[in-house]
C-alpha cells in the first residue's frame, strides 16, 4: 500500500507559534524525509464557509496568509501538492453520496461539533453546512486515499468520523476506500502551546497569539508581557515553572545550541547554563529573574522566526506567484479526487455511461414487453 499524507487548515487567521510548533513543524519534517508516496496539503476554505457564512471576505482574505505561512515555513510545492478545497467541487460530490452513511445522532455526538457549538453560541440555529463539515472532511480525506492525516488531539473525532464512514461504505459497496490513521505530534509538550496570557490555548480571538508573520519587535513585546508564574515578584523568590508559559516555549523552542550561544560568558568561556533542566532548577531554587528568561525565549524566538519572517518577506513580493500555486495544486488535486468519485459512483452502482449490463438490460426489458403486446 502506498502512503499519502492529507491534512489541512481552515483559513480564518494567520498561523501562530501554535501551529508550528502543533503542525508545521512536523509536516516539513514529514515532506524532507521523503518516506511517503504522495503528500496534500489543503485550504479548507469551503469548511471554512459553514461558520463564516456572512463573512466570506475573512475567509477569502487569509487564504493567501495561510499560504504565505506555508511556504516561508518550508512546505515546498515540488514535494508537495498545496491545493484549495472550493477548487475541488468532486469533493462536494463525496460528500453527498457520505451523508447517507451517517446519523444525525452520531454528529451530534461528535466532540469536537459539540464543543464548537457551544463555543459558537449557534444553540438551535446550526447551519446543516456546519453540522456536517466531519462528512465533509471525510471526503477530504479518502479522496485522496490518504492514510496518513498530521492532525492535533482536537481532530482526533474528525478522523474517527471518517474511519466509520470508510468502513459502512465499504461494507455496503465492496472495499472502496482507504481507512485513514491521525498522527499525533511526537512532542507532548507541543500538542497544545498555551496563550501568551497562560490561558490553555492560543487564540485568535483572545488576542494570546504570537504569529508567524509578527515583526521582531511584536515578538519582542508580547514576549516580554508574558505572564509567568504571578507568585515570583522578587528575583529571590522561588519560581514555579509546571505550567509557567514562558517556560513550556522553552521546551517547546530552546534548543542545544542556544544555551551554547546565548549563555557563554566572554570573558572565561564558562555556560551559565547547559541546558533548560538547569535554567528551570535556579528559577524553582529562587534568584533567577523574568526578564532575564523572557529575554532568553525572546533570543530564542528570534533565532527560529527570523528565517521564517525573510522567506515571507520575499514571497509578499509575489504575491501572484502565491496564487499560482495554489491553482496548480488544485488542479492537480482535482484530477485525484475525480478519479476517486468515478470509482466511488462505480461501487455504488451509479455509472450510466460505462454500464453496459444495466442499458442492455432495459433493451431486454422493453423488447420483451413488446413482443407480448404483439402477441
Ligand atoms: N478541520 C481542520 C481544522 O479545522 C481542517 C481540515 C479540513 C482538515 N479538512 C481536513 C484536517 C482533512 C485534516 C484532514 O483545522
Amino acid at each position: 500500500m502506498s502512503n499519502i499524507i492529507l491534512t489541512g487548515d481552515r483559513p480564518t487567521g494567520r498561523l501562530h507559534l501554535g501551529h508550528l510548533v502543533g503542525s508545521l513543524s512536523q509536516r516539513v519534517q514529514l515532506q524532507n524525509s521523503g518516506s511517503y508516496d504522495e503528500m496534500y496539503i489543503e485550504i479548507a476554505d469551503a469548511q471554512a464557509t459553514t461558520d463564516n457564512s456572512g463573512n466570506i471576505q475573512k475567509v477569502k482574505d487569509n487564504v493567501i496568509e495561510v499560504a504565505l505561512d506555508y511556504l516561508s515555513c518550508g512546505l515546498d510545492p515540488n514535494k508537495c501538492t498545496i491545493f484549495l478545497q472550493s477548487e475541488v467541487p468532486e469533493l462536494s460530490d463525496l460528500t453527498f453520496y457520505y451523508m447517507n452513511l451517517v446519523t444525525l445522532s452520531r454528529l451530534q455526538r461528535n466532540p469536537t461539533i459539540k464543543q464548537e457549538i457551544v463555543y459558537r453560541n449557534f444553540e438551535n440555529s446550526i447551519p446543516v453546512g456546519f453540522m456536517t463539515y466531519p462528512i465533509s472532511q471525510a471526503a477530504d480525506i479518502t479522496a485522496f486515499d490518504a492514510n496518513i492525516i498530521p492532525v492535533g488531539d482536537d481532530q482526533l473525532p474528525m478522523i474517527e468520523q471518517t474511519r466509520e464512514i470508510v468502513r459502512t461504505f465499504n461494507r455496503l459497496y465492496g472495499e472502496t476506500l482507504i481507512e485513514p490513521n491521525a498522527v499525533l505530534p511526537e512532542n507532548a509538550a507541543c500538542h497544545r502551546l498555551p496563550g501568551t496570557d497562560g490561558q490553555a490555548k492560543m487564540s485568535k480571538s483572545i488576542g494570546n497569539c504570537i504569529y508567524l508573520a509578527d515583526s521582531k519587535e511584536e515578538v519582542e513585546r508580547k514576549v516580554m508581557r508574558m505572564f509567568t508564574d504571578p507568585n515570583h515578584l522578587r528575583v529571590e523568590d522561588p519560581g514555579v515553572t509546571e505550567g509557567n508559559p514562558v517556560f513550556i516555549y522553552l521546551a517547546a523552542f530552546s534548543k542545544e545550541k542556544h544555551f551554547q550561544e546565548y549563555f557563554r560568558n566572554p570573558e572565561n568561556g564558562e555556560l551559565e547554563y547547559n541546558n533548560l533542566d538547569e535554567l528551570k532548577d535556579h528559577y524553582e531554587r529562587g534568584g533567577l529573574g523574568d526578564m532575564k528568561v523572557k529575554k532568553f525565549l525572546n533570543y530564542v524566538l528570534e533565532d527560529t522566526l527570523a528565517p521564517i519572517r525573510a522567506k515571507r518577506h520575499e514571497l509578499e513580493e509575489k504575491i501572484p506567484e502565491v496564487y499560482q500555486v495554489l491553482f496548480k495544486g488544485s488542479e492537480k488535486a482535482r484530477k485525484k479526487a475525480a478519479a476517486t468519485l468515478e470509482r466511488v459512483k462505480t461501487a455504488i452502482g451509479l455509472n450510466y455511461r460505462n454500464d453496459l449490463d444495466l442499458i442492455n438490460g432495459q433493451v431486454e426489458k422493453y423488447a420483451l414487453l413488446h413482443a407480448k403486446e404483439k402477441d
